[in-house]
């Protein structure tokens, strides 16, 4: 997969006429990465999860492309029903609801939604009556960055029985849900989550009550920095032969977030300050893990950092602008020596960054710029146009 990369002309043009730190976002790219995940897994809906990211030509694209949505609150489906997506093309994918979001969903129209605990049948059947609701079951992938199965999902075996009480209380009890994790680099997980949702349509059919949804979640892979390199192209091509051979017949969908967005946005940074500790030099930049690079924690991502200058490659150490010391956000980085004043490049940097960005300490966000607003037809007639 190729990721969108800003030339060296391209990010210095636009850091002298934007102070840095910058975020440039390809619309292009998340085209592309519509269309990779659509030719690879034709059967699958897609629901962009757009708490990866929500900015605004983003959503309006993918809504113009055909998407649907992943939304997990009042907030986030307003947001949409702004730009004019209807409520049929949002899923309620957050299994444990606020009573604000179940009333915005039956305002909007937005009827499909997860679960995985009865206690929240009773939310959903007075608040969104009628809704069609899917089970959401746990998956063990020690092969996924972010495992989102340690807060979510119930135990395989409860799913039929939660389904039936959906159903007893009024609501109408569709199918089953999963999400191996996020940043997932095995097709087996999905493969096998497979085989177990099978087994619950075929005794949930025994017993009466025939599913049609599937919906396979998120975690498709995209690069980064100190990780095997995956190709999610077979990875998807794997998961579409099991979903033909296991579920000829059902209505999936699946809620990609990272995959849309992650490879469609650069970071451009500058050094701030340097420092030599030991061996080593500190470079300080200006955005840090307050701002764009906050997925380091709460993604447990690990950026790539790429300098235009040339010259022999030591071990670095990035810091934030923060005051706080936990503001580290690249330890052992290759690079080549920086001085004050550098750019510094961070690729595929799209998805759980600006998204959880703050302005603590009163550091303000990485301004958002769109590619499409700075090119115009060809690379050569960019250059020219930025340099002007
Ligand atoms: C319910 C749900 N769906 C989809 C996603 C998106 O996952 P990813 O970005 O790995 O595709 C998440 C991520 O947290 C999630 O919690």
């Amino acid at each position: 997969m190729e990721s969108f990369r800003l030339t060296r002309e391209e990010a210095e043009a636009l850091a002298a006429r934007h102070q840095t730190p910058f975020i440039v976002i390809s619309l292009a790219q998340v085209e592309k990465q519509y269309d990779m995940f659509r030719r690879n897994l034709p059967r699958v809906n897609a629901y962009y999860a757009m708490k990866a990211n929500p900015a605004p030509r983003v959503l309006s694209l993918l809504a113009s492309l055909g998407a649907g949505f992943d939304t997990a609150s009042a907030g986030e489906m307003r947001t949409l029903a702004e730009i004019g997506v209807e409520g049929a093309r949002m899923i309620y994918a957050n299994p444990v609801k606020m009573p604000e979001g179940l009333r915005t969903a039956a305002r909007l129209g937005v009827k499909r939604m997860t679960f995985d605990d009865a206690d929240e049948i009773g939310k959903m059947a007075e608040l969104a009556p009628g809704a069609e609701v899917l089970a959401r079951i746990r998956i063990r992938n020690d092969k996924a960055l972010v495992d989102l199965n340690a807060k979510f999902g119930a135990e395989p075996e409860e799913a039929i029985s939660l389904l039936r009480q959906a159903r007893d209380a009024g609501l109408v009890p569709k199918g089953v849900a999963f999400h191996v994790g996020s940043q997932s680099i095995s097709a087996e997980a999905y493969e096998e989550a497979l085989l177990v949702c099978r087994r619950i349509f075929d005794e949930a059919e025994a017993a009466g009550m025939r599913l049609s949804m599937l919906d396979i979640g998120g975690g498709f892979p995209i690069p980064m920095a100190g990780m095997e390199s995956t190709d999610a192209e077979t990875m998807m091509r794997r998961i579409a032969r099991q979903i033909d051979r296991l579920f000829p017949d059902t209505e999936l969908w699946a809620e990609p977030g990272r995959f849309f967005i992650g490879p469609a946005v650069n970071l451009v940074t500058s050094v701030i300050g340097v420092k030599r500790r030991g061996e080593e030099f500190w470079y300080t930049i200006d955005d840090g893990l307050y701002g764009t690079l906050s997925g380091a924690i709460f993604d447990h991502w690990t950026y790539s950092y790429e300098a235009f200058r040339e010259g022999p490659k030591g071990r670095a150490t990035i810091l934030g602008p923060s005051c706080d010391s936990i503001d580290f956000v690249g330890r052992g980085v290759s690079l080549p020596e920086l001085q004050r004043g550098d750019l510094l490049l961070v690729p595929d940097c799209g998805a759980y960054t600006s998204a959880s960005a703050t302005t603590f300490n009163g550091f303000s966000k990485a301004k958002e710029l769109y590619y499409e607003d700075i090119a115009t037809t060809r690379r050569d007639s960019v250059r020219r146009e930025m340099t002007a």
